[in-house]
C-alpha cells in the first residue's frame, strides 16, 4: 500500500449540511488523524481488511480507512452521530476515492463499549482505533477481538483547554498498553502549561 493512498483529506463541510455548522463543527474536526493514517500506511492491508473504529463520532477516521480499502465497523453509543454518518458516507467517501483502490465498507454499530457485554467476537478485527476515545478499561476487549499480529492506534485529545484536566498522568497509558499489546511507537507529551502532570498520548501496538 503506498502513501499515496494515505493522503488526510478535509471533507467538505457542504456535505455534512445535515449537521448544523453552528455546533462548532469545523473543517479540521472532520479531517482525520493525520499521525494515526500516517501510521496505516505502515500497516500491510491485508484481504479483507476489517476495523473497529471505537468511539468513531461522525466518522473522519473511518471514513478516511474506508477510503484506503478498509471495511471499518464504526461503534459508537450516540444515535445521532452514526445516523449522520450513516446518511453522509457514501458520499463522502466517493469524493475522496482514491485512483485504482476499492473503498471499503463503512458499517455503523449503534453500542455502549462500556457495557458488560462485549459486542465482538475473538480475533476478529485486523485494526482497531480509538481517537479522542482512550479507555484503557476497554484495552482486554479490544487485545481479545484483534486478530493475532493485528494493530490498535490510541490518541487522546490535545492538551487544549480544559482538555487536559480529562488527560492521563505520565507513563499511565504506557503501563497499561503494554499489559495488553506490544508497543511498536508510543509518544507522550505534556499536556499543556497549565496541565503539567498530564500528557497527551498518540500510540501504536500490536496483539502478538
Ligand atoms: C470525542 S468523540 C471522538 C470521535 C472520533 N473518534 C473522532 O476522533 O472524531 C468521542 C466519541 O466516543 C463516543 N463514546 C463515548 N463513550 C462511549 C461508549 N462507552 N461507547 C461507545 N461510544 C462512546 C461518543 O459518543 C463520541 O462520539
Amino acid at each position: 500500500m503506498g502513501s499515496n493512498h494515505l493522503l488526510s483529506y478535509p471533507i467538505d463541510v457542504r456535505q455534512l449540511a445535515i449537521v448544523p455548522l453552528d455546533q462548532g463543527l469545523t473543517r479540521s474536526a472532520l479531517s482525520p488523524s493525520r499521525v494515526l493514517m500516517r501510521l496505516v500506511t505502515g500497516i500491510p492491508t491485508p484481504p479483507n481488511a476489517l476495523a473497529l473504529d471505537a468511539g468513531c463520532g461522525l466518522g473522519r477516521n473511518a471514513i478516511a480507512l474506508a477510503a484506503c480499502g478498509w471495511n471499518v465497523v464504526c461503534a459508537d453509543r450516540d444515535a445521532n452521530r452514526l445516523r449522520q454518518l450513516e446518511v453522509t458516507k457514501h458520499r463522502t467517501l466517493c469524493s475522496i476515492r482514491k485512483p485504482g483502490i476499492d473503498p471499503g465498507e463503512l458499517i455503523c454499530v449503534c453500542v455502549d463499549l462500556e457495557n458488560q457485554r462485549w459486542p465482538f467476537a475473538e480475533g476478529v478485527f485486523h485494526l482497531i482505533v480509538g481517537v479522542h476515545f482512550v479507555k484503557p478499561s476497554l484495552f482486554p476487549r479490544f487485545a481479545a477481538s484483534l486478530r493475532h499480529g493485528g494493530h490498535a492506534y490510541f490518541e487522546t485529545f490535545g492538551g487544549h483547554g480544559d482538555n487536559g484536566l480529562a488527560l492521563p498522568k505520565p507513563g499511565v497509558l504506557r503501563r497499561e498498553l503494554r499489559r495488553q499489546f506490544c508497543l511498536i511507537r508510543y509518544q507522550e507529551k505534556i499536556a499543556s502549561v497549565r496541565h503539567p502532570n498530564t500528557v497527551s498520548v498518540k500510540a501504536l501496538a500490536q496483539r502478538l
